[in-house]
């Protein structure tokens, strides 16, 4: 009788040894798969070309004919654009609605070189520089080509910046919005614009 009373404790707690032993060893594994994968993570090159395979996930917006490529390392994010007009070329992360509060990041090409300018929405269509704001311009490195298909354009941003004329770049549905313009300035009109929901922290193409 005694001995029928410890089995069953006895038991029940040999079954929880046992699965919390299975449960570590699962957790431990898919930790390890994690850590390789990452560690095969390559960060792209900042060269201005976007080459086959160089990002992680890509997104081809049919309304504007510009495609995004980014992959994101630890606390930092590539981010790459490809954008058929050779004039200036935009990509905005959060705010709304229309350019309000967005994070708008805006580069165009000429005889000089690359011009960029880390941008704030100011309005629903007006924005201004960020160190304009009392912000800081926190794009830390940034590349560009163009050709006669259009323009490349790469860089690196931290996902937080800490700047409050910045977006987090957070895991969830973040609304993007592109646009590009035919003029090499910071002001022109653009010819083509438009607006899309991603989560930049799921992979894919
Ligand atoms: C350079 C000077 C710019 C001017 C003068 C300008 C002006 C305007 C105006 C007047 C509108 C409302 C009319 C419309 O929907 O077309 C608008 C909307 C819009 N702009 Fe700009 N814009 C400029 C730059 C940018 C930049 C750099 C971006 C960055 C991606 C951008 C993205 C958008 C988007 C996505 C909309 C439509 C938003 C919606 O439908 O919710 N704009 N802009």
């Amino acid at each position: 009788m005694q001995r029928n009373g410890l089995l069953l404790p006895l038991m029940a707690l040999a079954l929880a040894a046992l699965l919390a032993g299975v449960l570590a060893w699962d957790f431990r594994r898919a930790w390890e798969e994690k850590q390789a994968k990452l560690a095969a993570i390559a960060p792209a090159t900042l060269d201005g070309k976007i080459a086959e395979g160089e990002y992680l996930s890509s997104y081809h917006d049919e309304a504007t004919g510009m495609d995004i490529y980014w992959t994101i390392i630890g606390e930092e994010i590539y981010l790459a654009l490809r954008c058929p007009s050779k004039g200036w070329a935009s990509i905005g992360i959060g705010g709304g609605p229309m350019m309000k509060d967005s994070d708008i990041i805006i580069v165009y090409i000429d005889d000089e070189g690359v011009h960029f300018r880390d941008s704030f929405g100011t309005n629903m269509v007006k924005h201004a520089p960020d160190v304009e704001l009392g912000g800081r311009d926190d794009v830390l490195d940034l590349a560009g080509s163009e050709g006669e298909e259009g323009m490349m354009i790469e860089l690196r941003r931290k996902l937080e910046t800490g700047d409050p004329y910045d977006q987090p770049i957070l895991p969830g549905k973040l609304r993007i919005i592109l646009a590009h313009a035919a003029a090499d300035d910071f002001v022109s009109y653009h010819t083509s614009r438009s607006v899309v929901m991603l989560d930049l922290f799921e992979e894919g193409r």
